[in-house]
């Protein structure tokens, strides 16, 4: 869209930048980009012009759309860049895409999600205007073996792009719960899809939802979940920046793929599930009984090393652990 393409110019101008400039760099008529202007005023953009010196950007609002996103992604990234305003889920538009041929690295971001998918078929909320709800398409040519780990590689991309963006520290929860502070500000669903005759992986939908400037959570959320903004008194932060991280740091996964030790020491270095009490709950029994125990590593394959109480010892690789001090657990 022409709007996007004035505001990547505007955007990175340090200066004032002409009409007659931007109308010769995009082949477009002046009278085109005057309405571009205009379009970008109306989504809170604060654009200066003068009748000599052209157009000077002075404020950009916290809106996310291919624009805000895009100004901070090489072309060839942003070129496969899907932003909505409200979907059912980033993951299902997502994957239909892919169905239909989408390309390794194609991104969908929304503003809002109305059916917002969380694991072991639970609901996450996803209020329009507050975070980011994004979906990745990765398509690996390895096989199936390595590919649990790639839940906790995310984790980490997470934690990269958080830094990155805005030089604040996150740890990690196994298995890839990203935390602000000990409370959750981002999970993880990634939904992988085989051909049935190779049995090889088709695609893996890494989808990523983080809370960013909610400034409050329901009762009932708020021992476990925050966000960026409240953890750092409230300030606002720019979501089409970290989206931006956000895709770097998963186009760094997958072109990393499938060994790179980095991944692995830096999940240990986040990680804050080891050295506690837990209780381990299997992965398919929503309501089991859990089985208490101590976390004691992080394991090469990122599975986790739990000396239960009974005096066994398992290494995870999936399900969920409660860990004692964390999400209200005493
Ligand atoms: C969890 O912690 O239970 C995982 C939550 C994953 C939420 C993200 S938001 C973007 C993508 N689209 C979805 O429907 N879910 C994931």
């Amino acid at each position: 869209m022409l709007k996007d393409d004035v505001l990547k110019l505007i955007y990175h101008g340090e200066d004032y930048i002409s009409g007659e400039t931007v109308s010769r760099k995009l082949g477009v008529s002046r009278a085109a980009v005057n309405s571009a202007v205009k379009a970008l005023r109306e989504e809170g953009y604060e654009i200066i012009s003068s009748t000599n010196k052209g157009y000077l950007l002075t404020k950009c609002p916290d809106v996310l759309t291919k624009g805000s996103v895009s100004v901070h992604l090489p072309e060839t990234v942003s070129r496969n860049v899907h932003v909505f305003e409200s979907v059912d889920s980033t993951n299902n538009v997502l994957k239909d895409m892919a169905r239909s041929g989408a390309p390794s690295g194609t991104v969908v971001i929304a503003d809002h999600q109305t059916g917002g998918k969380g694991r072991r078929g639970r609901s996450f909320e996803s209020p329009k205007g507050v975070g980011i709800y994004l979906s990745y398409l990765f398509k690996p040519e390895s096989g199936f073996d390595k590919i649990s780990n790639l839940t906790s590689w995310t984790a980490v991309a997470v934690s990269d792009a958080v830094y990155n963006a805005y030089e604040a520290d996150t740890q990690i929860k196994w298995v890839n719960d990203v935390l602000m502070n000990r409370k959750k500000i981002c999970g993880i669903l990634t939904e992988v899809t085989v051909e049935a005759e190779s049995g090889l992986i088709d695609n893996c939908i890494i989808g990523i939802g983080i809370n960013v400037n909610e400034s409050s959570f329901p009762e009932d959320l708020s021992q476990i979940a925050t966000s960026i903004s409240i953890e750092n008194g409230g300030k606002n932060f720019d979501r089409s920046l970290l989206a931006a991280e956000l895709i770097k740091a998963l186009g760094d996964i997958a072109y990393r793929w499938p060994d790179d030790e980095y991944y692995l020491n830096r999940y240990r270095q986040c990680n804050v599930t080891t050295g506690s009490k837990i209780v381990a709950y299997p992965q398919l029994a929503e309501n089991s009984q859990g089985r208490s125990g101590t976390a004691v590593a992080i394991n090469d394959d990122f599975t986790l090393k739990v000396e239960f109480d009974d005096g066994s010892t398992e290494d995870l690789r999936s399900g969920e652990v409660s860990v004692r001090g964390l999400y209200g657990y005493t």
